[in-house]
């Protein structure tokens, strides 16, 4: 079964959407841990959008399970996980005018590249995980690359709509993942998963870990966090008895 860590970028939208200081996601990911989740993930993005540098320090002194920093692989974001060091770092493609993540990291495209960011987080002891489509080039990538993880983006699974369609992207989702752990990688996933959509993915073969944020900020909302966290981490499989 593989575990939940719950992303709260989110909370702190809420927060920028007044510039104040409530609701602050230090505590949601306080709360999160309180509740079932292994993990707590974090997306500095370039624009500071919602996750404030101050956020992501406070939770390096907080978060008692892995904190995993998601981050373009670009020089200010390297510097910035060097002083801070989250247990892990997951690269991802960034572009300003997105309104999420889209698409997994180009990793093929940019192996040449990738080392100079990659390298030195790799020898303060970050754990490095690559956000990548579920396709063999990007996997080989990873594997060159020495990525300790890749994390499968489950955003065209989420999308698909018709039992085919859906069908056809999971199946992609497992050979992605049988794929990457007989490369020796970790594998982990996330994007666009929600209460009614985890279901499947979970049973993914090799699964580790699940990055889950949107869906369990928006069921917050009407349950509470605390119980939102639960509900999800009990559909992914770890409050289970078994
Ligand atoms: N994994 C990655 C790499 C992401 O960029 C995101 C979104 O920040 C997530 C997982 C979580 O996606 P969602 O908020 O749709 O659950």
């Amino acid at each position: 079964m593989p575990k939940l860590c719950v992303n709260v970028d989110h909370v702190a939208t809420i927060r920028q959407a007044r510039m104040t200081n409530e609701p602050d996601p230090v505590a949601a990911a306080l709360s999160a841990e309180h509740s079932g989740a292994i993990g707590i993930t974090i997306h500095l993005r370039e624009d500071r959008r919602h996750i404030q540098d101050r956020d992501l320090r406070l939770m390096r002194e907080v978060v008692r399970g892995k904190l995993n920093m998601e981050m373009a692989p670009v020089e200010e974001m390297r510097e910035i996980a060097l002083e801070i060091r989250p247990d892990q770092a997951t690269l991802v493609p960034e572009r300003r005018e997105e309104i999420t993540t889209e698409g997994g990291l180009d990793a093929a495209g940019q192996i040449a590249r990738l080392p100079e960011i990659i390298e030195p987080l790799r020898s303060a002891g970050i754990l490095i995980s690559l956000f990548v489509d579920p396709v063999g080039s990007q996997l080989e990538a990873a594997q060159r690359l020495g990525a300790d993880y890749v994390e499968l983006n489950t955003a065209a699974y989420s999308e698909a709509r018709g039992w085919e369609a859906i069908g056809k992207e999971l199946r992609t989702l497992e050979e992605g993942a049988v794929r990457a752990h007989a490369m020796g990688l970790g594998v982990h996933a996330g994007h666009g998963l929600t209460y009614l959509n985890v279901a499947p993915v979970v049973n993914l073969p090799h699964l580790e870990e699940l990055n889950i944020g949107h869906s369990i900020v928006a069921h917050a909302v009407f349950v509470g966090f605390e119980r939102a966290v639960r509900e999800m981490a009990d559909l992914v499989g770890q409050n289970r008895a078994s």
